[in-house]
């Protein structure tokens, strides 16, 4: 019977299923729901000491629906980071260990470039009992004006020194979660693992702008009449997660073998679940799923994972991490691949040609009669 118990950079998952940075996450209410629900761990909303700063509109999301007009399909928002006071988060992650101990309980934080800011958001974290944190380097929109979130993680340097920061005051696991909104994700990977991230995340939301309402010619989401560009999530963007996904997993083999990977992007399955951890995640991260299923969806996921592993007779997760990876190689080489294949195959063709060829007047049959003579009109 496999499992999907797996441990991750010393923390223990019942499985690999983890509420990301989102709604689900956004106060102790949901936090201890989702654990009642069987989720590996949550990483909870994203905090800052000073969320007064912080001031949300609505309508703050936008989905876009499939061809049936009811699947939703992709999803966009315009949500800033948690509203919520810092000391009552700091009173909820204590309230959430004592009743939930075994839980493994994420903090997502995000300051501004400031040092100071950092080290204290990560010691008062710790010191409230949290297991491990991700840094937040990847929210597209509101933030990157305070040269937060996304305005950081596409600058590699900046990303890393930050990240020394806070291993400098970390003494609990550190994940550093990536935008996608840069041409190559993994030199800002690697700066975070060069600085000693224990890990890596992604992706965030992608820059993105829903709709223009052909009515009112406004874009979408439209707060009084206006809009600014936002970050979409669900199943549209995971064929552009998976690739990322794929090649911060080549980055690290190659050059921090033993570094996770937390996979996100439209994960609604265990199938979808499957295809991350087959191209390098050791865990994979749910938000906007959870808002369209709710929470029991992860019993469900983890139902299809494993029947997905005993298919294939994979005992743990690390079984087929990464697997799936062996699996790509240049086009070029594709080119070549596909050559050699047809070449072999003409040879063969003609091989067997050349053996229907009559060579003695006893070989000549009624039935490929034809053939025959087709052969020696060729030569
Ligand atoms: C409404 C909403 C709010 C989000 N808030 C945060 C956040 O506070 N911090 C963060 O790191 N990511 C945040 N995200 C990004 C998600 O954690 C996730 O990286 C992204 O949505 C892609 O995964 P998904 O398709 O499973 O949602 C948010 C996403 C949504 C849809």
């Amino acid at each position: 019977m496999p499992t999907l118990a797996t441990t991750v950079d010393g923390l223990k998952l019942p499985n690999p299923f983890v509420i990301g940075s989102g709604p689900p996450g956004t106060n102790l209410n949901v936090i201890t729901r989702a654990f009642r629900e069987g989720w590996g761990a949550v990483i909870a909303k994203t905090i800052s000491l000073d969320a007064s700063k912080v001031i949300n509109v609505t309508p703050r999301y936008a989905k876009l629906l499939g061809a049936d007009g009811k699947d939703v399909v992709g999803w966009e928002n315009i949500e800033l980071i948690s509203d919520r006071k810092f000391e009552i988060w700091l009173d909820e992650f204590k309230k959430c260990k004592d009743q939930y101990p075994d839980g493994v309980l994420i903090a997502s934080i995000m300051e501004e470039y400031n040092r100071d800011a950092w080290t204290e958001i990560v010691e008062r974290c710790q010191d409230a009992g949290v297991d491990a944190f991700e840094l937040n380097f990847s929210c597209p929109h509101g933030l990157p004006e305070r040269k937060m979130g996304a305005a950081m993680g596409e600058n590699p340097e900046i990303l890393g020194e930050v990240s020394e920061w806070v291993m400098a005051a970390a003494k609990k696991p550190v994940w550093a979660k990536m935008t996608p909104n840069v041409t190559h994700i993994e030199d800002p990977s690697r700066s975070a693992l060069r600085a000693g991230c224990q890990g890596v995340s992604a992706i965030n939301t992608i820059r993105s702008v829903m709709s223009v309402n052909l009515e009112t010619l406004r874009p979408e989401p439209s707060v009084e009449g206006y809009t600014t560009p936002g970050g979409y999530s669900c199943k549209a963007v995971r064929p552009i997660a998976l690739r990322m996904v794929m090649e911060i997993a080549t980055m690290i083999r190659r050059e921090f073998p033993g570094r996770s990977l937390s996979a996100i992007g439209g994960i609604e399955t265990g199938g979808d679940a499957a295809q991350f951890i087959l191209l390098g995640g050791d865990t994979t991260q749910v938000c906007t799923g959870v808002m369209k299923h709710g929470y029991d969806m992860v019993k469900r996921m983890c139902d299809e994972l494993l029947a997905f592993m005993e298919k294939h007779k994979f005992e743990t997760i690390a079984d087929f991490k990464g697997k799936s990876l062996d699996y790509f190689t240049t086009h070029a080489e594709l080119v070549r691949m596909q050559k050699e294949r047809k070449d072999k195959q003409k040879a063969a063709a003609e091989e067997a040609a050349a053996k229907k060829m009559v060579k003695a007047d006893s070989e000549w049959s009624g039935d490929d009669f034809v053939k025959q003579s087709d052969a020696l009109a060729r030569g």
